[in-house]
């Protein structure tokens, strides 16, 4: 029997295990010019005995800031932050991919050059707030995207894959869920476009697949993953039925041939078990819980053949060691919410490995 402590390949390589650090925004990127210190080395090195690290979403350009001090991988400076914290996992022994996000509409005006307004598939307002330097705001009405602007978009993406390459991961993750930009094309309460890009679920998934497509072309299929969350609400995502655009989706990025798909799962498991029907790469999944993060029980999901890795978010936060954990069967650290975003080493760097 396949356990989650088992090796597995991807992305060319041999992964130590298949337990997966998930994508986690801390929001800390103090460096010059939003890039990573040599805190975010350590912190990630410190968990670097996962099979694989997916770093916190990352913008791929200014206008993909959807929150304060979030790292981008669009600049010289960047990319030389980010090297180091590769370095650091490398050193480790672990595999570190970079999740690139961009935000769209899930934004502020003030985290944005010029103060430009956030973009969206269609000018359709979030509701709720966003949490920006001068507290919690209104989310502002996004500029829809022009297919000019569209390019750039998908163009933006490739080229933070290839800065990634450069600054030394091990391949890119598309965020295509919880409610940013690409998520936004994907539902059809925020894209009412009339083009080629809304409509039917074919037209809504093209941008994600054009963002998928182009970055694999940029930096290799093998080396490239997808994160989506079909029927997920956060960000006022509204999708009654999300298989047929998911579908779509996979069906489109079929021969490109992605590495990895990685399903927040928020609906049925009968969803989760239809795409990796659909899906011929590795699928990784970050299981639904009610009421508790992931934890131990989530590992027979490999061990059944749910899925061929599973990620972990809140308990990989508090627990630099988790595999060994895991393994162990515990004990865990307890995740403090109000060091999640922002703020210094506490609830970073400091949470306990278990004694030697
Ligand atoms: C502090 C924090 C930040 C997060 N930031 C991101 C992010 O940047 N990108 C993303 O795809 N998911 C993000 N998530 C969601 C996690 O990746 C994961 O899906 C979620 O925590 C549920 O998994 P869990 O039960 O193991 O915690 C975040 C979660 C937490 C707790």
């Amino acid at each position: 029997m396949t356990t989650a402590f088992d090796p597995i390949d991807l992305g060319g390589n041999r992964l130590a295990n298949r337990i997966v650090m998930a994508p986690m925004t801390r929001s800390r990127a103090y460096g010059p010019g939003l890039s990573p210190t040599a805190r975010t080395a350590e912190y990630y090195a410190q968990r670097a005995s996962a099979g694989l690290i997916v770093t916190e979403g990352t913008q791929p350009s200014a206008t993909g800031q959807g929150y304060p001090d979030t790292p981008g991988l669009h600049s010289a400076e960047q990319v030389a932050g980010w090297r180091r914290v590769t370095d650091a996992v490398h050193a480790g022994g672990g595999r570190i991919f970079v999740q690139l996000m961009h935000t769209g509409r899930i934004g502020h005006s003030s985290l944005l050059p010029g103060g430009q307004r956030p973009v969206g598939a269609s000018a359709v307002r979030a509701k709720g707030s966003v949490y920006t330097a001068a507290g919690a705001q209104k989310f502002e009405e996004p500029r829809e995207l022009t297919e000019e602007d569209i390019a750039q978009t998908v163009e933006d993406h490739a080229a933070a894959a290839r800065n990634a390459v450069a600054a030394g991961f091990d391949g890119v993750e598309v965020h295509a869920a919880n409610g940013y930009l690409v998520h936004q094309f994907l539902a059809p309460n925020s894209n009412l476009r009339t083009d080629g890009w809304g409509g039917s679920p074919e037209r809504r998934a093209r941008f994600a697949a054009e963002v998928v497509t182009a970055v694999a072309d940029a930096i290799g299929a093998e080396r490239t993953g997808l994160r989506i969350s079909p029927g997920n609400p956060l960000g006022d995502i509204d999708e009654p039925d999300p298989e047929p655009t998911y579908t779509a989706l996979l069906r489109a990025l079929e021969p490109v041939g992605p590495g990895y798909l990685h399903v927040v799962e928020t609906g049925e498991r009968s969803l989760t078990l239809e795409l990796r029907k659909r899906f011929a790469g590795v699928l990784i999944l970050n299981a639904r819980t009610q009421g508790r993060p992931s934890g131990p029980e989530e590992l027979a999901l490999v061990e059944d053949g749910t899925a061929d890795m599973v990620s972990y978010g809140a308990l990989f936060l508090a627990n630099p060691d988790l595999p060994r954990r895991l393994r162990a069967g515990g004990p865990f650290n307890t995740p403090d919410r109000a060091t999640y975003y922002g703020g210094d080493d506490r609830g970073y760097t400091d949470y306990p490995a278990l004694d030697a």
